[in-house]
Formats: structure tokens, sequence, C-alpha cells
């Protein structure tokens, strides 16, 4: 093929070869209401910026010359489960609404690259939909819900279909002040004006499967009864979320799961120590991608100081605005075990479904190979704080006089 068409070919953008990439065809394949509620975050999105930039305060260092040949083994063991990457897709709730195959999707996509998917509490696919339609176990997280039977019924069915790993989110104790969204009209039930429709009218392939399938609703709820059966559709869940929920609880959801048990939302040493002394197996931290606490610390800066204070004796995971291999490693070197990522997987599932989440894998599989291998590191396991600085604040030394 000559040069020059095969440039106008790549130069057409079909290949996504970025994240980024993946998230501005994602903007175009969704309405800009559903943008808002995967894109979106609290108040004045202060929180999700800050997740960003917290990765470029620190450099990887780079060892020359060190006789290892390139690397592909990336494997972790995050409670119990062997992954094949340091990466886990972690709960998102309503994912039917970015894409009617949903969590499904989702999580066969996790399958594809050797990973999990977490299925959120506000999943609009139910656990025994996920059983039936998926090869590995799965993973499930719980909202500290106000019923004691509820969490007790959710938790005994996931086990049924299962599922031996549980995350418990703590940082909802109400929902976060997502205005972008509620300025898009994303309440319950939907603000519908002409010009909305209008917009996911031009989006024929998004339109038909919503308006086909119709996954809106929180279908594990749904199908609870009771106390659950308030809980309909977008948005409605935050009466069920216990606002005084205390570390009592955690004791409490611990004698009822009896796989492994992380807690998700943590950005305290000290809360990290009391998960553990409240019998988890292990944090989650995060801040929720910047979707709740406005003005929280970037979950990157919570990273190092938790690690230490876990010291071994848990599982540290983390999450909040990874995009790239790079931040990958990053998180690994500053003491997780491995990274979650949330939106990033929603932008492939809005271009091109289950194929899209394998994208994404695809390509932050490849980044974090390569990266490893230019830093000159072996194992996955070798990561840590020996090979990150702090990046220089300006003026760089000796730079300063000129
Ligand atoms: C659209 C959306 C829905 C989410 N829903 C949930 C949820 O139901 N439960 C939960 O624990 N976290 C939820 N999260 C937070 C993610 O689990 C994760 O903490 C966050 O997305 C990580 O940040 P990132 O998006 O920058 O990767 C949601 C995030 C997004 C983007």
């Amino acid at each position: 093929m000559p040069g020059a068409f095969r440039y106008r070919l790549a130069g057409t953008g079909r290949e996504a070869r970025t994240v980024e990439d993946l998230r501005r065809r994602a903007r175009r394949a969704v309405p800009r209401m559903v943008w808002a509620y995967i894109d979106g975050g609290a108040e004045d999105m202060r929180t999700v910026a800050a997740n960003r930039l917290a990765f470029d305060r620190w450099c990887l260092r780079q060892r020359v010359l060190t006789g290892h040949p390139a690397r592909d083994d990336l494997r972790v063991e995050i409670g119990g489960d062997t992954l094949e990457l340091p990466v886990i897709l972690a709960p998102t709730g309503l994912t039917g609404l970015t894409h009617w195959r949903g969590e499904l999707a989702v999580a066969r996509g996790a399958e594809r690259a050797g990973t999990r998917m977490v299925l959120s509490s506000a999943a609009t696919y139910s656990l025994e939909e996920l059983g039936a339609g998926t090869e590995a176990d799965h993973w499930f997280q719980l909202y500290p819900w106000r019923d004691h039977d509820l969490m007790g019924s959710l938790m005994g069915r996931a086990a049924a279909a299962g599922m031996r790993t549980l995350f418990v989110t703590v940082d909802v104790p109400v929902q976060g002040g997502r205005e972008l969204e509620l300025r898009h009209g994303l309440a319950t039930p939907p603000v519908l004006t002409p010009l909305r429709v209008l917009d996911a009218a031009v989006r024929p392939r998004w339109w038909y499967g919503f308006l086909r399938h119709q996954r809106v609703s929180l279908r594990n709820l749904v199908d609870e009864g009771g106390a659950a059966n308030a809980v309909r559709s977008v948005g409605r869940q935050a009466g069920l979320i216990r606002a005084d929920l205390s570390w009592h609880d955690i004791e409490w959801m611990r004698e009822q799961w009896r796989g492994a048990l992380f807690v998700k939302g943590i950005l305290e040493p000290d809360d990290a120590v009391r998960a553990l002394d409240a019998g988890a197996d292990g944090v989650v931290v995060s801040n929720h991608g910047g979707r709740q606490l406005d003005g929280a610390m970037a979950s990157l800066d919570a990273l190092p100081g938790i690690a230490d204070a876990v010291a071994g004796r848990g599982q540290v995971l983390f999450d909040g605005g990874v995009r790239r291999g790079s931040d990958v490693i990053k998180a690994l070197c500053l003491g997780a075990d491995a990274v979650c990522i949330g939106r990033p997987f929603l932008y492939g599932l809005a271009v091109r479904g289950e194929a899209g989440v394998a994208d994404v894998l695809r390509i932050l599989r490849a980044e974090i190979a390569r990266t490893m291998t230019l830093m000159g590191v072996h194992h996955v396991a070798d990561l840590d704080r020996s090979w990150v600085v702090p990046a220089r604040q300006s003026p760089i030394p000796g730079t300063e006089a000129r």
C-alpha cells in the first residue's frame, strides 16, 4: 500500500490507540445527558482534575542495559484470584445507559483480557444474568443500604452466582453534587425536552439499543422486592444509603461474607487501619473518581500514606484518574497491588460495546509492558518506591540564574 494512502487511512482515526482517543469518540457516541453521567463529577470537578494532575508530580526512573528481555507477564494475585494484568474494572452503576449490553459486555471484555469486573449494586444487569452470561467469577460491590436483610440477601445472591470478592463502598453517605447531570436532565424521571430527544435521535445506534432494551433500572434491587422496591431507576438509590454507617456495619458484613472483602473509598491511613481491624482483607484508595466529595485530595496523593499504614497487613487497591499504562505503574510504585479503572472502560463500551472494553484493556496492557521494559523493570512485583522520584518543582536546578 503506498505510504501516502496508508497515512490517510491512519488519519481517519478509525483505530483507537489511546484511552483519550476512545474518550473523544465516546463523547460523540452517546447523548449529552449520558456523557454528563459518564464523564462528569461532583460540583466544580476539582477532585476529578486533581486525580489526573497528581500523576504529573511523579517521574519514572529508567535503568538501561539491564540484560532483561522485554516482558509480557503482568500477572498479579488479588483477593485470591490471579489476574493477567494489574487492572480491574471498577463498579459503575447504570452502565446500560452507556450501551445496552451494559455490565455484561464489560464483564466479557474483562474476561477477554484475563481480569475481573466488579458488578455495582446499581447495575442494570442482575447477579444471575451476569453469572449465566460469563465464564469467570466476577466480583460484587455492595452499598451499605439501610436494610440489613437487603444486604444479606444481595450477599447471598452474589455468593450463589459464584462471586468470592466483595467491595463495600463507604464514600456515599449521600450522593455527591452531580450538577452537570442535573443540568443535562439526568434526574428521576429524566427531564426530556425536544432538544434532548433530538440529541439522542441523532445517535441512532445508541437510541435503538436504549429504546429496545431499556436497561435503566437497578436490576438487582428490582428483583429484591421489599425496601428495594422503591428503587426503580436513575438516582433513586440515594434514599437507601445509610449516612449513619459505622465500622460495626463492616464487622457485620465481614461475618456474613466468606470471601475477600475490600472497603472502597478510603483516603486516610487511619481509616485503612480501621478497615483492616474490622476484618477487611484490603482497601480501595478512592475518591469515587471525584464524583462524591469535591475538594477531596487526589487518590494518588493519599496512596503512599495508606500503603505505609497498611504495611502488608492487607492488599491495597487504587483508583482515580488512571488513563495510561504509566499511571498504572506509578500507582504500583507508590504502594498499590493493582488499580481499578472506571471511566476508561465506559469510553470503550460507548464506542463499540464489549470489543471497546477489550480495546481499553489491550491498550493499557501494551502501555504497561512497554513502560516496564523502557524502565528496565522485569517483574510487576519489583515495582516499588525506588522506581519513582518526585517531579522537580520549577525552577530546574542550575537554570535559576539565567
Ligand atoms: C459512571 C460511573 C458510575 C459509578 N458508579 C459506581 C458505583 O455504583 N459504585 C461504586 O462503588 N463506584 C462507582 N463509581 C466509581 C468507580 O468505581 C471508580 O471509583 C471511579 O470511576 C475511578 O475513577 P476513574 O473513573 O477516573 O477511573 C462510578 C464511576 C462512574 C464513572
